[in-house]
């Protein structure tokens, strides 16, 4: 019989060979497993279970907010604030930090997570996702503020999303790979099922949203101009599209079988460095596809490496297939600024 792993015993002896995950990171990613196992019988139970539709309210980003995306901040916020691995904890769906309650023990962890990502796609039943990302507060900080918050992705202690698709499926990373473990609905328990998840150089695949092609700058037009050309045009081969508009589900098919994904500034709100937020999407999943051997970058820089100024910060996304990344990132270097 093949040895099933479980999430819980996977953890225990990455933490007894290799000592990188400390007791306090490990319950932390237990009770985020925890909290998505909760969100995704709420998501299955759709209909039935009242969850379908919008809340009435908005959030700080201006974005009407879905019951889902209320359900799973709740969901994510009580499973975490009474075990004593965190400090406090940021959300896409609330405006400032939320500080662990005095009543609970205060630990060293930050926790930030976009509870719902892909809302569009709640009401017609297409994959959705919870992503997050965990950093450690500054050493020698007394209690916990907003600037705490505000470090590069490249020094987030763990990264990951659970995605709700036809399975739900775990991937997590503590900076040693990218590990992915798919719910066993009949145990209620996560299993391991790829380790070492890999991402490979080249790709005929990418993922951007087309509507928004006239709004883009010239170098993301040429990008894509010449994929559009296939066998005839520079590139000499023909591409595929996707675009699930969920990013945790965009993002799972490229860990699975490689591809680009884009979603870059654009003209509708020049303002805005992009439509992502830096904190709750483009830094975890920067962290994931790095590990799985592709690159992440906003179209210049390397995401990883930029200093965030204020914790609901947007950021132009280009990750995956590293070849076509360093392509795509070497077309913006080229142009005029
Ligand atoms: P969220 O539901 O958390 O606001 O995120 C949605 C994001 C991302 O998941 C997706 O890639 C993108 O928005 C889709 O945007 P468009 O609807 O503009 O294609
Ligand atoms: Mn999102
Ligand atoms: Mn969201």
């Amino acid at each position: 019989m093949t040895r099933r792993v479980s999430l819980t015993q996977y953890l225990i002896e990455q933490q007894r060979q290799h000592g990188h995950i400390p007791q306090e990171l490990r319950l932390l990613i237990e009770v985020v497993a925890r909290a998505c196992k909760r969100i995704a019988i709420s998501v299955n139970k759709g209909a039935l279970g009242d969850v379908l539709g919008t809340a009435g309210s908005e959030n700080v980003q201006g974005e009407v907010q879905k019951k889902l995306d209320i359900i799973a901040n709740e969901v994510l916020i009580e499973a975490n604030e009474w075990g004593g691995h965190l400090a406090a904890m940021a959300s896409e769906e609330m405006e400032g930090i939320y500080l662990v309650p005095n009543r609970f023990p205060q630990g060293e962890y930050l926790l930030m997570f976009d509870p719902l990502d892909g809302s569009s796609n709640i009401d017609v039943n297409v994959s959705i996702g919870t992503i997050f990302s965990v950093l450690k507060k500054p050493e020698g900080a007394k209690g916990v503020s907003e600037e705490d918050f505000l470090q590069p992705g490249s020094q987030q202690a763990a990264a990951g999303y659970c995605v709700y698709g036809p399975q739900t499926t775990l991937v997590l990373t503590v900076g040693d790979g990218v590990t992915m473990f798919t719910l066993d609905r009949e145990q209620g328990s996560f299993v391991l099922t790829t380790e070492s998840v890999s991402i490979p150089e080249d790709t005929k695949e990418f993922a951007i949203n087309m509507s928004n092609m006239r709004h883009w700058d010239e170098p993301m037009k040429r990008y894509i101009d010449e994929c559009l050309a296939g066998k005839e045009g520079p590139r000499g081969k023909d591409f595929n599209m996707r675009w699930i508009a969920s990013m945790v589900a965009d993002v799972h098919r490229i860990l699975t079988r490689g591809g680009v994904f884009m979603y870059p500034w654009d003209k509708r709100e020049p303002n805005k460095a992009g439509k992502l937020r830096l904190m709750y999407e483009a830094n975890p999943m920067a962290f994931l596809i790095e590990q799985a051997g592709g690159a992440a970058t906003n179209t210049r820089q390397r995401i990883m490496d930029l200093t965030p100024t204020q914790l609901h910060e947007r950021v132009s996304v280009v990750l995956g297939s590293k070849n076509e990344v360093e392509r795509i990132t070497a077309y913006h270097l080229d142009a005029k600024p």
